[in-house]
């Protein structure tokens, strides 16, 4: 009896220590899942697209809407990220299928262009972009762009571009207008390093101004015919180049 009596106590024991031990796993997978599982790769990814460049001082957040910095008026221009990695091309079409959620929806030549870290984005940091673009909610929309400036620049169409706008009648409140929601964003002098000013020391014409806009150039970001239309760019051209400083 007393036999039995102790081996039931035994056996009770190693029962209870046992569900200790798997509530102490549990406990633990639960507090690894905060920091790095989905919430936490999410804050990262955020963090990542409101963090400014050493070299340029641009972020993500300067050139697309995460749909909270709407009213940042440059963002106005480019693709919105919400739910960017899980369509099925982007950047005008030069990324596709599996390609997309590897890149960061784009992210990564971003952040080589435009954001000049310096270093490659790392496996890590694509996969908190992604999470983050994911986490924004809102419909998956493609961006359908059209744009001569990738996968190469379209030299032929931008020479026929060029006589076209030369051919427009510029409208000069406009031009205003879309220049100081956009390209003042950079050649107004204040947030970002290392631009030329278009007033002071800049002896181009339109033809340099609209090979600018379609292609852009260094870390200067390329702008689509649905973004500033032949229109827009003759207008922005107009107000350039009457404010030149002689
Ligand atoms: C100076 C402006 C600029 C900055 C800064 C910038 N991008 Fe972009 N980005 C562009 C341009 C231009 C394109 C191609 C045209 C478009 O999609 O609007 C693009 C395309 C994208 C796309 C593809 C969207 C689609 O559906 O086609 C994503 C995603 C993206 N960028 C994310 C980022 C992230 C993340 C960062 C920061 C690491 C960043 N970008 C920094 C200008 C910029
Ligand atoms: C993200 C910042 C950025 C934005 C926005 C931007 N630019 Fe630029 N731009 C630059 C940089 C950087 C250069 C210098 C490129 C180089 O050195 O090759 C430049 C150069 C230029 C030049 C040539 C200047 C020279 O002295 O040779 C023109 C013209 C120009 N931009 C026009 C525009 C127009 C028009 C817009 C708006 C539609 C615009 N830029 C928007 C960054 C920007």
């Amino acid at each position: 009896m007393k036999k039995l009596l102790y081996t039931v106590l035994c056996l009770s024991l190693l029962v209870f220590s046992c569900q200790k031990k798997d509530e102490k796993t549990d406990a633990n997978k639960d507090g690894k899942k905060e920091n790095s599982g989905t919430g936490g790769l999410v804050s990262k990814g955020k963090e990542l697209f409101y963090q400014s460049s050493n070299l340029t001082g641009l972020k993500c957040a300067d050139c697309h809407s995460d749909g909270s910095n709407n009213d940042k008026s440059n963002t106005k221009y480019f693709s919105d990220v919400i739910g960017a990695s899980k369509r099925t091309s982007v950047y005008s079409g030069m990324i596709t299928g599996d390609d997309v959620k590897r890149k960061g929806a784009g992210a990564s030549v971003c952040w080589d262009t435009y954001l000049k870290m310096g270093r490659p984005v790392s496996q890590e940091e694509i996969d908190a972009l992604n999470a983050y673009f994911e986490s924004l909610g809102g419909e998956v929309k493609e961006s359908k762009y059209t744009s001569i400036a990738i996968p190469t620049q379209n030299k032929s169409k931008l020479k026929d571009d060029q006589v076209k706008i030369a051919s427009l009648t510029p409208d000069i409140v406009n031009g205003e207008k879309k220049f100081k929601e956009t390209c003042g964003f950079c050649h107004g002098g204040k947030t970002v390093k290392h631009v030329p000013s278009l007033f002071e020391d800049f002896d181009g014409n339109l033809k340099s101004i609209v090979y600018h806009i379609r292609f852009g150039a260094k870390f200067m970001p390329f702008y689509s015919y649905e973004k500033l239309t032949d229109q827009d760019a003759a207008d922005i051209s107009e107000y350039i180049l009457k404010n030149q400083k002689k």
